[in-house]
């Protein structure tokens, strides 16, 4: 790979020990890839935040790279920790956990990290431009930015994505390049598509069958960017797609190449079929929306369902801090709250220690947390519509 000679004595250790370990792990990974030379990069986003997945020795190395003196060097935010990280007492979450998750976050400030925690960043705050270099990590928010936004990214690990942030560069390979954001497989749809879950469960379906490959879509008539976000959530959840295009819905669709693909259908008894198979549980004992992150707009419909309504058991609805703060002003938080359910930041059902909380069976409608909530937390799931779901809570 061609490196500046600038980039040459960082690889020298002349910018610092932290510098070069960083720089050598991207030119590692380069020359891997078959990367000609690094990109700048516009924003990162750093996945393995949550004490629940990084443990004990995520938490010392990044400790131990925040008292080296790491510090990024271009607009950085924060996947979901494990906890709400001011109201982590009220909602439950352990002692010891909050304690090791707040010294993580420390970490990361001390880094000059924004430590707002979310897989939505581009709802929160950091939003790229349309055929921008970003190295992001999580992997909804890999797929949003990738195929809704047309920025440019691969799916970062939390090493690579903290090395990008401090040298503020990449190596140029994968979605980076034009000729590799070519769709390799076209899935003709012949489905109703209303609800968020029905939008997972295509997305579900969707990324079994085509695993890694990147699907054009036909025939999805109207989608706004909730359902988008849930479509390519569970598409990387299940599957490994990291960029879709959607005829006449997103930005690179009009652009690609799409003669001569392999074509798969998808039906309504296909999706029919996927409600069932993801539903594993009879009863939820708690449900939760959020996943991805809530925009504004879900909460707000989450609010006018729970209006004046009494819940039996609870219902949580995970978003970003700034997302919640605007909801508070709009009253919905009060609403929610009242009817007995919680406006959750920072976290979300699959990165906290649910199963530790009591919880065994979950309700979603999201097919991304329906395909982890299984392995990750060891629930049962009931994956149906936001209607269904409230109903059961009522
Ligand atoms: Fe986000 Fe957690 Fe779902 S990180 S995409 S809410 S599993």
């Amino acid at each position: 790979m061609y490196l500046t000679k600038q980039e040459e004595c960082i690889l020298n250790g002349e910018h610092g020990e932290v510098m070069e370990r960083m720089f050598r792990l991207l030119v590692r990974l380069g020359d891997i890839y078959g990367a000609d030379a690094m990109i700048s990069v516009g924003s990162v986003q750093v996945a393995g935040v949550s004490y629940k997945s990084i443990g004990g020795p995520g938490m010392e190395f990044l400790e131990d790279m925040a008292s080296k003196g790491a510090k990024v060097k271009v607009l950085t935010y924060l996947n979901p920790a494990g906890m709400d990280l001011e109201n982590w007492r009220e909602y439950g979450f352990p002692k010891d956990f909050a304690k090791n998750q707040l010294r993580i976050m420390d970490a990361f400030k001390r880094m000059g990290i924004v430590v707002t925690a979310t897989c939505t960043p581009y709802l929160a705050g950091n939003l790229p431009r349309f055929r921008e270099h970003i190295a992001w990590s999580e992997s909804s928010a890999v797929s949003f930015s990738n195929s809704v936004i047309g920025a440019r990214t691969n799916r970062e690990g939390g090493p690579s994505a903290l090395a990008a942030a401090i040298c503020g560069v990449t190596p140029n390979y994968g979605l980076h390049l034009w000729e590799n954001r070519q769709p390799t497989i076209k899935v003709t749809v012949d489905a109703d598509l209303t609800f968020n879950a029905d939008f997972g469960a295509l997305g579900y379906y969707v990324g079994k069958q085509v695993k890694n490959k990147i699907p054009y879509f036909t025939g999805i008539k109207d989608a706004n960017t909730d359902h988008l976000k849930a479509l390519g959530a569970a598409m990387a959840a299940s599957g490994a797609v990291a960029l879709y295009h959607v005829e006449g819905l997103t930005p690179e669709a009009d652009l690609v190449e799409k003669k001569n693909l392999e074509t798969i259908s998808v039906t309504q008894k296909d999706i029919t079929e996927t409600y069932k198979t993801l539903n594993t549980g009879k009863k939820p004992d708690i449900v939760i929306f959020g996943c991805p992150h809530a925009s504004l707009r879900e909460i707000s419909a989450l609010a006018e369902k729970l209006e004046g309504k009494r819940l039996k058991k609870p219902v949580w609805i995970c978003t970003s801090r700034m997302i919640k703060e605007a909801s508070e002003r709009m009253g919905y938080n009060e609403i929610i709250t009242k009817a007995g359910g919680s406006v959750i930041a920072d976290t979300c059902m699959v990165v906290s220690p649910i199963e530790d909380m009591g919880y065994k069976t979950t309700g979603v409608n999201s097919g991304k947390a329906a395909n982890y909530l299984p392995g990750f937390c060891k629930q049962d799931v009931c994956f149906a519509t936001i209607d269904d779901l409230v109903e059961a809570q009522s």
